[in-house]
């Protein structure tokens, strides 16, 4: 799942997704996935006119997988997809829905028909079915004609690309009792004006329109409120913004699946709905709506699904579970049991116990806790009769810290056996749950950040023998693995963060996904790696203490994008074989070991590389030459080795992509090339402690990023960056919105180019230690988000601007040892860098902090508030030690701009993220926060 989130994602998929939007939790998606199958009339020859019409209907399509080469012949009744009536003969029925459907994408896209739908099918009066869903009229608009079929009830255009507005004329057929219009072309099928035509169809019991633009249709309840026989609701991914709070009489009391999901409403969940005592299933999944969960739902005695994740509700759930545990339900054939089977109340702010009541909710099948604020201890009573659970997914946030406890006695048997269980940051441990051992249907289990500090049972891997999704990350798992024979469809290996020693566990497998890292592994690789893993693609063994050298057979892997062996003992040379058939591969990160050597020149095949990690080992030779193959890199990591020569000129031609370039600490020399301003979106350019002489390039103002396309599921890149005087190897999260310059360190001379005050979203800028001379740019005020200016021991003079002051977030100034003169500004943030340090070596400066007073020293005292600490904090631990911590640190100036910007952007992204890729919710909502303070630190900068 990871591995395809980024792999694989195209255009194609792209769309696969918009379509998953609306399909997500509908009761009807399985409804959805299976072809009709189409009726035939055996004995009655089909009337002239009717066949004449179905051929010419047929004449004006492409049909590229041949669907209609039935069409043919004489008796149309025999026709695939054409139903007639079996005493008349009439045509009765048209399905022509794709039988393929988006898992097999491309047979789904070749059997779509498109083109033209003849107006020639009004010859068909008797047409009460029609079903031309999941086909390609992109670019059509529904046709007006179809309003004068008027014996139509079932009338299915979804996913079919339809364009243009909803013909009023639909409104006509007043026998239809099924419209279905979900999902056309994206963007969706244009923005009515306004739903009054629906008063057309007294007999409607199903309407689909999700996807279809109704923000100009605020009042779309009263439209609806039109329909009494309407059983089925989907209006998901509408852009509705109102969700009445009352509705004086409901007349669609028969309602029975109602979808929401993915709208804008903003207010608190309606009352009303749970006068809808019919109601089956009610997803309201992907709103932003407010306050509690209303207690009145537990006389939704018949709800079988209720959908409520990625909202803002909060309170407890207790009542209204104690309620709905006490339903009986007189429709269901289970005798008097309540109905309840899904719940999914994730990505809330629920908060206080769980309570024992939902071990009553005994059809429960799915339960969805995820993300909100539990607290207290889960028993056995919980469970109690949920003997039909199969899948339980409670992933709770790492600040909630353990709050939630899983406290069972070790010899409980669970009454269920689930198929999916899903925990983080539910305590478990100490000891190793054993009555896993009892779920033996597992296919898939994740028990993260459990408190586990066992080892791993014997056992374990026998009784859940069909789990093909292991992960077990960040418990405190100790002692060897035991040996294991994967089924030949697990695919998902995680072990990562433990304590976990010996040999790595590399045995033969189908395995695609392998992540080890993070533990006390030692000794070397297999060297047979290639034979024992011939499906992997993602292999991660950073940080544990693994020896010896990479092993050749790395080269079978053909599917191997991802290779990271980050931080252990790796040692020789590079292997010169093995690359050559690795074009898949994405990232490769070897920082951090003992590689020695250059690096070989059959490298240049790995033309698909985005991330290319060398760092810190002792590496040497010229700037490869063949890294200009490398167009698609954005990440490029040679720091701390022994490269020299110069930096080639086709650097900036030939890697568009990149985002991130550190050479640091090498041997290079030389001009920096000019060209380096033709990647536009360079975000991090870390060139210090080389010998580089020369100019710096006047156009690096220029410098400027979009937003970064890397995602690489659970893999967290790191870089080391220098910020603060400290070096620290900072994660993706981090890494992905951080603008960095550090030409430290080397012989540059010249000005420092005003352009460079242009990057307005430079966090660190660090020019020290060269021979820079000229005056300190007028604008660099401009960079509002620098929180690092290092400009010491360089030749520069002149006065220290006076747009310094407006830093707002700068907490490491360093302006010492140059020949800088005249008074010291002084403002807010300035004021609280008062060390006077920081200034020294310049003889010719005067005032605060400095001793020497200025001639025209108005004698102003200067207020120093509680800020003094903060360059005491530089020279001790702190610098910036973690992305929490950078939050935490300018968390205080935009608090009162968080609503501002949230919208603005997250909206989209968050859903986004959240169809996109469930496995790593977690680390899309981190960047997603990171993106949401920067939008308002831009925010908070413009109102200055
Ligand atoms: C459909 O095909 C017929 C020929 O059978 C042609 O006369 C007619 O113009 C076409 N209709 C449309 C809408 O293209
Ligand atoms: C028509 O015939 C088919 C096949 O024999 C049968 O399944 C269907 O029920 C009949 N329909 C009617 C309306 O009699
Ligand atoms: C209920 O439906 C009927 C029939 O469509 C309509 O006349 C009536 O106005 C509706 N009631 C409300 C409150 O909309
Ligand atoms: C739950 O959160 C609300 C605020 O949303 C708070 O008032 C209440 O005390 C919390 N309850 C518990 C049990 O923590
Ligand atoms: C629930 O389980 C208990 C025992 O665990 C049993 O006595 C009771 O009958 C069950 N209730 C239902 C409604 O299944």
């Amino acid at each position: 799942m990871v591995i395809s989130s980024h792999i694989f994602m195209s255009t194609l998929h792209h769309l696969i997704l918009i379509f998953f939007i609306s399909l997500l939790g509908t009761s009807s998606y399985l409804q959805l996935i299976k072809p009709i199958s189409c009726t035939k009339g055996p004995t009655f020859k089909c009337s002239e006119v009717e066949r004449a019409a179905l051929l010419s209907f047929k004449y004006n399509l492409t049909d590229p997988s041949g669907r209609l080469s039935s069409w043919v012949g004489e008796d149309c009744c025999n026709w695939l997809g054409v139903g007639c009536n079996n005493n008349t003969g009439n045509v009765v029925k048209l399905d022509l829905r794709n039988p393929s459907y988006f898992d097999d994408f491309d047979q789904y896209n070749k059997s779509r028909l498109r083109g033209k739908i003849s107006s020639s099918l009004l010859d068909l009066k008797h047409l009460s079915y029609f079903d031309l869903s999941l086909n390609n009229f992109n670019g059509t608009n529904i046709p007006k004609f179809l309003g004068s079929l008027e014996n139509l009830r079932y009338l299915n255009l979804s996913f079919s690309m339809f364009s243009g507005v909803i013909p009023p004329h639909l409104g006509n057929l007043s026998r239809l009792q099924h419209l279905d219009l979900n999902s056309n072309s994206d963007p969706a099928l244009s923005q009515p004006e306004s739903l009054e035509w629906l008063v057309g169809f007294p007999s409607l019991k199903y309407l689909g329109m999700d996807n279809v633009n109704l923000e100009k249709v605020p009042d779309w309840l009263h439209a609806i409120n039109v329909l009494p026989s309407l059983r089925e609701l989907h209006l998901a991914v509408c852009g509705l913004v109102s969700l009445p709070s009352s509705i004086s009489s409901i007349n669609f009391t028969l309602l029975s699946v109602l979808d929401l999901s993915s709208n804008d409403f903003s207010t608190s969940i309606p009352q009303w709905l749970s006068h809808l005592t019919n109601l089956r299933s009610l997803n309201l999944v992907g709103n932003n709506l407010i306050g509690k969960i209303p207690n009145s739902f537990a006389n939704l005695c018949n709800l079988q699904a209720l959908y409520l994740g990625w909202n803002n509700i909060n309170g407890g759930i207790t009542e209204f579970v104690d309620g709905l545990s006490q339903c009986s339900n007189s429709s269901s054939e289970d005798g008097n049991l309540p109905s309840m089977q899904e719940i999914d109340l994730s990505l809330n702010q629920l908060n206080g116990t769980i309570p024992e009541s939902i071990g009553k909710l005994s059809m429960l099948v799915s339960l969805e806790l995820s993300e909100n604020s539990w607290e207290g201890v889960l028993t056995e009573a919980h469970f109690q009769n949920l003997t039909r659970l199969k899948s339980l997914s409670l992933y709770m946030e790492s600040s909630a810290n353990w709050k939630l406890v899983l406290n069972v006695k070790q010899d409980w048997v669970p009454p269920f056996k689930l198929i999916d269980l899903q925990l983080t940051y539910v305590r478990i441990g100490p000891t190793f749950p054993t009555w896993l051992t009892t779920q033996n249907e597992l296919t898939s289990l994740s028990l993260e950040n459990a408190g586990i500090s066992d080892t791993i049972p014997h056992g374990l891997w026998k009784s859940c023998p069909n789990v093909t999704f292991w992960r077990l990350s960040s418990n405190k798992l100790r002692g060897q693995v035991p040996y294991f024979e994967f089924q030949p469809s697990a695919y998902y290996f995680d072990l990562s963060f433990n304590n976990l020693e010996g040999p790595l566990p590399l045995f033969h497998s189908n395995l695609r996904l392998i992540r080890l890292d993070n533990n006390m592994f030692s000794g070397p690789i297999p060297k047979n790696i290639g034979e024992l893993l011939p499906k992997l693609q993602v292999l991660d063994l950073s940080s544990n203490s693994i020896t010896d050298r990479i092993p050749h057979s790395f080269g079978m892997l053909k599917n191997l994008s991802f290779l990271i062996l980050r931080n252990n003992s790796l040692s020789g040379k590079l292997p010169p074989l093995l690359w050559k058939d690795l074009q898949w591969l994405l990232i490769l990160d070897l920082a951090e070991n003992n590689i020695s050597g250059n690096v070989p020149s059959s490298m240049q095949y790995l033309r698909s590389l985005e991330v290319l990690s060398l760092s810190q080992n002792h590496l040497d030779g010229e700037f490869p030459s063949f890294f200009r193959n490398y167009s698609n890199l954005q990440s490029l990591d040679l720091g701390r080795n022994k490269f020299f020569g110069k930096l080639p000129t086709w650097l900036g031609e030939s890697l568009p992509h990149l985002l991130r370039l550190r050479l640091r600490s090498n041997f290079f020399q030389g001009d920096i090339p000019q060209q380096l301003c033709l990647l536009s979106h360079l975000q991090i350019l870390d060139l210090a402690h080389n010998d580089f002489s020369g100019v710096i390039p006047q156009c690096l103002g220029s410098l400027r990023s979009n937003e970064s396309e890397g995602y690489y599921g659970g893999y967290d890149y790191q870089m080391f960056l220098v910020s603060k005087g400290i070096e620290y190897g900072y994660g993706q999260t981090f890494v992905d919105l951080l603008y960095s310059i550090d030409l430290s360190s080397n012989n540059l001379s010249g000005e420092i180019p005003d352009n460079i005050t242009c990057i307005s979203e430079l966090v660190f800028m660090n020019l020290s230690m060269n021979h820079l001379t000229g005056r300190i740019p007028n604008r660099i005020g401009n960079l509002q988000m620098l929180q690092s200016l290092d400009l010491s021991m360089n030749e520069l003079y002149g006065p220290i601007p006076q747009s310094l002051s407006s830093l707002n977030f700068l907490s490491l100034l360093n302006l010492s040892f140059n020949n800088l003169s005249g008074k010291i500004p002084i403002g807010d943030q300035l004021q609280t860098l008062n060390d006077a340090s920081i200034y020294e070596g310049n003889s010719l400066l005067c005032g605060l902090p400095l001793s020497t007073k200025c001639l025209e020293d108005e004698t102003k005292p200067m207020v120093t508030p509680n800020g003094g600490n903060r360059v005491a904090n530089e020279n001790g631990s702190a610098g910036i030690k973690s992305f929490s911590f950078y939050i935490s640190m300018i968390a205080g100036f935009i608090v009162g701009f968080w609503g501002v910007c949230g919208t603005l952007i997250i909206k989209t992204s968050w859903r986004q993220a959240y169809f996109r890729s469930f496995d790593n919710l977690k680390d899309k909502i981190v960047v997603f926060v990171m993106v949401k303070i920067v939008c308002l630190l831009r925010k908070e900068s413009e109102r200055k």
